[in-house]
C-alpha cells in the first residue's frame, strides 16, 4: 500500500515496555514496598555486573547522578570543569549546581563529540575535571581524555546518559573514568520512567554517593523500617532526595535483561536507515570508530538547507505533518539564553557545535518500531527531501 501519511502519530523515543515490567511493578505495588528497597539493590547489582565496575548506585535521574558525582569529587566554587556545548542542558546545569564553572570546548565536526585537543588547550590552574558526553551512544576518545587527565591530575566524570551499552576498546563505559552517570529516562535505551545510575571503582566515592543521595543519612538508612527492627539514623551531610524507588527498579530489572537483544534490533534499524538514506543529500551518522560498540541511542540526520532545499525545522514540520515525530539533540548549550547571558558565549565561539545545532535532527530508533513504522519513517524522509 502506498500510504504517504500514517494513521497514527509515531511518537519519537517511545519506550518498549513488556509484560515482565508490568508484572514486576504490580508485584511491588502488592508488596507495599514502593520506595527504595530490595529491587533497587538488585538492579544496582545487575547493572554493576553488566558494566563491570566495582560499585553502582541507583539515583532518580542522570542529572542527580552527575550532580552527586561532582559533589563527592569535591568540586566547589572557583573550580572549572571542561565539557562540550553539544549536550543536554543537564550536563552543564549539574556543574553549575556545585558552584563550579563550566568551560565549554568545541566538538569534532564528524563525530559531534568533545575534541581532546581543545580540552588540553582549555586547561587552567583552576581546572579540576573533564566531563565527556558519549553523545548518541558513541564513545568519546577516552584514551586521549584519560591521558590528558592523568598528566594534569584531573578527574574524569562521564555523562553516559546515552551510553548504557557503549564499549570503548574492549572496556565498558562506566569502568574507565572516575565516575560515570547513566540515564533511564523514558526515551533512553534502558528506561525506568525517571532514573539514573552512577558507577565508580572508588569505594569512597561510592559510599558518599549513597549517603548524599538520601538526605545525607548514614549508610543503609533505607533499612530502618525493615523487619530487622528500627534503627536510628544519623545525618552526616545536608544531602538530597535523589534515591531511586523500587517501582522504578522493577521496570529497570527487566529492561536491563533485554539490553543486548534490544541493541541488536537497533543495530538492524540503523543499518536499514544507512542504506535507505545513502543516496540523499543529507549527512548521516559518522561510521563507528575501530574497536568500539556504539549504543545506537540516536540516529541523527544533518539537514542543510543549501543541499536539501529545506531547513532542519522545515524538515521536522513536514515529518510532523506526515505523523512522524522527530527530535533535536541538541541546540548547543552556548546558544541558550541563560548560558549566553551568564558566560557571554557567541555562536562563533563553538563553530562546529553551532553547525550541528542548526542541522541535526533525530529520527525514531526505538525497538518498539515495527517494520511498517520503519518503512513509514524512510518514506517520509524521502518525500520531505524530494
Ligand atoms: C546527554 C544527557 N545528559 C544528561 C541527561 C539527563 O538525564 P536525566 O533525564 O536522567 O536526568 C540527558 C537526558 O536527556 C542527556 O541526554
Amino acid at each position: 500500500m502506498n500510504r504517504t501519511i500514517r494513521d497514527q502519530y509515531l511518537v519519537f523515543g517511545a519506550p518498549a515496555i513488556g509484560e515482565p515490567e508490568i508484572n514486576e511493578v504490580v508485584d511491588s505495588l502488592r508488596s507495599g514496598w514502593l520506595g527504595t528497597g530490595p529491587k533497587v539493590a538488585k538492579f544496582e547489582e545487575i547493572f554493576r555486573q553488566y558494566v563491570g565496575s566495582k560499585y553502582a548506585m541507583a539515583v532518580n535521574s542522570c542529572t542527580a547522578g552527575l550532580h552527586l558525582s561532582m559533589l563527592v569529587a569535591g568540586l566547589k566554587p572557583g573550580d572549572e570543569v571542561i565539557t562540550t556545548p553539544m549536550t543536554f542542558c543537564a550536563t552543564v546545569n549539574s556543574i553549575i549546581h556545585t558552584g563550579a564553572t563550566p568551560v565549554l570546548v568545541d566538538c569534532d565536526r564528524e563525530t559531534m563529540l568533545i575534541d581532546p585537543q581543545r580540552i588540553e588547550e582549555a586547561i587552567t590552574p583552576r581546572t579540576r575535571a573533564i566531563l565527556p558526553v558519549h553523545l548518541c551512544g558513541r564513545p568519546c576518545n577516552m584514551d586521549a581524555i584519560m591521558d590528558i587527565a592523568n598528566r594534569h591530575h584531573l578527574l574524569v566524570i562521564e555523562d553516559a546518559a546515552h551510553a548504557v551499552e557503549t564499549v570503548y576498546k574492549g572496556r565498558k563505559i562506566g569502568n574507565i573514568g572516575h565516575l560515570t552517570a547513566f540515564s533511564f529516562y523514558v526515551t533512553k535505551n534502558v528506561v525506568t520512567g525517571e532514573g539514573g545510575m552512577v558507577t565508580t571503582n572508588n569505594p569512597d566515592f561510592a559510599d558518599k554517593i549513597k549517603v548524599f543521595a538520601l538526605h545525607g543519612m548514614s549508610k543503609d538508612a533505607w533499612r530502618r523500617f525493615s523487619d530487622e527492627g528500627y534503627k536510628h539514623y544519623q545525618v552526616v551531610y545536608p544531602g538530597f532526595k535523589y534515591n531511586m524507588m523500587d517501582l522504578q527498579a522493577a521496570i529497570g530489572l527487566h529492561q536491563l535483561a533485554r539490553v543486548e537483544e534490544n541493541l541488536k534490533r537497533r543495530n538492524e534499524i540503523w543499518q536499514t536507515y544507512n542504506e535507505a538514506f545513502a543516496d540523499l543529500p543529507i549527512g548521516l551518522p559518522a561510521p563507528d570508530e575501530l574497536d568500539t560498540i556504539h549504543a545506537r541511542h540516536l540516529y541523527t540526520l544533518m539537514i542543510d538547507k543549501e543541499r536539501c532545499g529545506v531547513s532542519r525545522d522545515e524538515f521536522m514540520q513536514k515529518m510532523h505533518q506526515m505523523n512522524i515525530g522527530t527530535g533535536v539533540h541538541y541546540i548547543g548549550v552556548h546558544l541558550h539564553p541563560y548560558y549566553r547571558e551568564r558566560f557571554g558565549y557567541l555562536p562563533e565561539d563553538f563553530p562546529n557545535a553551532t553547525w550541528f545545532s542548526e542541522r541535526t535532527v533525530s529520527v525514531p530508533l526505538s525497538v518498539k518500531l515495527s517494520a511498517d513504522d520503519i518503512e513509514d519513517v524512510i518514506r517520509a524522509v524521502r518525500i520531505t527531501l524530494s
